[in-house]
């Protein structure tokens, strides 16, 4: 039977049918007060899911453009970032941090693992000249499953002096990530995870502290400059074409979330998570990241079963169930395999994996 996909990849998410059918609708003109009125309400309810009181910039790319604009505003060539990595999206950090002419510095753990606080602390307390300007990380680390404690390590990173810059991809909207309480510098997120619309959007949202730093940003771009968003927000618009169909879903995706509520969404997503990786455990599975309390909740990261290998798992749950999972990524292709569960994810999706990948599995044994 076709066109009951469930689609169960960390990103992009599925999409709920009203929030399809907005983007069925003709364009609106970006230079209306129709769109601004929208636009505006898409800004507020921004600020509410990032919990801060700052501008959420918008920015037609996917994530990796927001991160690419957080570092690009922020740094001149030869700044030091200190990059803490637990996985490839860690690692995407030091190599954008390069590509500005930054000098990038890696703290990296094995992958499954998160960064320890303590070791953290010991590095930036050596750095008694302040030399390091920035400090970046990842929240849930979608290529591991692996959550690090931001609300700590932004705690440290502020006393020490440097600004904290946040990869919220796939938490924001799914685990509780407290830009203004916690005082982190900037954070960035993508549309297809947490927010339940297709990709194709970006956000970003900074501190006065990183917005003081920016200013003396001597090579910040054109296209994602801070200073251009923040202008043009203050009069209801975006700089350039914004993508109209996606931000009018994004305004009835919002509208949905603000009905269920953070603390909902957080629990909702917390439960369904560790529903997955108790099923998981009672199928003698064993997980990527077995502690429970460095587990994302957006991603389950699990080994297949002796003798049964990852491409054919996903390959039965595919062509027999219409389920779709995803591999591992870099080195870890093949070895482990990854569930999404975020976004529009509910219990009971989460119970039909289970069943589907214990399925699949007796299967597989069978050939
Ligand atoms: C944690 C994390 N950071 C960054 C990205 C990059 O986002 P994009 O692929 O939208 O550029 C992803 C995408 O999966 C992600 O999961």
């Amino acid at each position: 039977m076709k066109d009951k996909t469930l689609l169960m990849i960390p990103g992009p998410t599925p999409v709920p049918e009203n929030v399809l059918l907005e983007m069925a609708k003709s364009p609106v003109p970006h230079r209306s007060s129709e769109f601004s009125r929208i636009f505006d309400e898409v800004n507020e309810d921004l600020k509410w899911i990032f919990q801060t009181k700052n501008d959420v910039f918008i920015f037609a790319s996917s994530g990796t453009g927001a991160m690419d604009a957080a570092l690009s505003n922020l740094v001149n060539p030869q700044d030091k970032v200190l990059s803490l990595v637990i996985g490839n999206f860690g690692e995407r950090w030091a190599k954008i941090a390069e590509s500005h002419g930054a000098a990038a510095e890696r703290m990296t753990v094995p992958y499954g693992e998160v960064i320890n606080p303590a070791e953290l602390k010991a590095r930036l307390d050596k750095d008694v000249n302040k030399e390091i300007k920035i400090v970046t990380m990842t929240h849930s680390e979608t290529s591991t499953g692996a959550v690090n404690d931001i609300k700590t390590l932004c705690k440290i990173i502020r006393e020490h002096g440097a600004l904290s810059v946040v990869d919220g991809v796939t938490s924001v909207g799914a685990m509780d990530l407290k830009t203004d309480e916690w005082e982190i510098d900037v954070v960035v997120s993508g549309s297809q995870k947490g927010f339940m619309i297709p990709p194709g959007l970006a956000f970003l949202t900074a501190s006065d502290r990183a917005f003081e730093v920016h200013k003396q940003c001597k090579y910040p771009g054109f296209y994602f400059n801070w200073s251009s968003y923040k202008k043009s927000l203050a009069n209801h618009t975006t700089p350039y074409t914004p993508a109209v169909n996606l931000v009018i879903a994004l305004h009835t995706a919002l509208k949905m979330l603000k009905a269920e509520g953070l603390e909902n969404i957080f629990a909702r997503h917390k439960s369904n998570a560790l529903l997955l990786r108790d099923c998981l455990r009672q199928m003698g599975l064993k997980l990527f990241v077995e502690d429970d309390t460095k587990a994302s909740y957006a991603v389950t990261s699990v080994f297949p079963p002796d003798g049964i290998s990852v491409p054919d798992i996903r390959k039965v749950l595919k062509e027999d169930y219409d389920i779709i999972i995803a591999n591992g990524q870099n080195d870890l292709k093949d070895k482990i395999f990854r569930i999404g569960t975020l976004g529009f994810v509910s219990e009971r999706d989460i119970l039909t994996v289970v069943a589907a990948l214990n399925a699949s599995i007796e299967k597989l044994k069978r050939r």
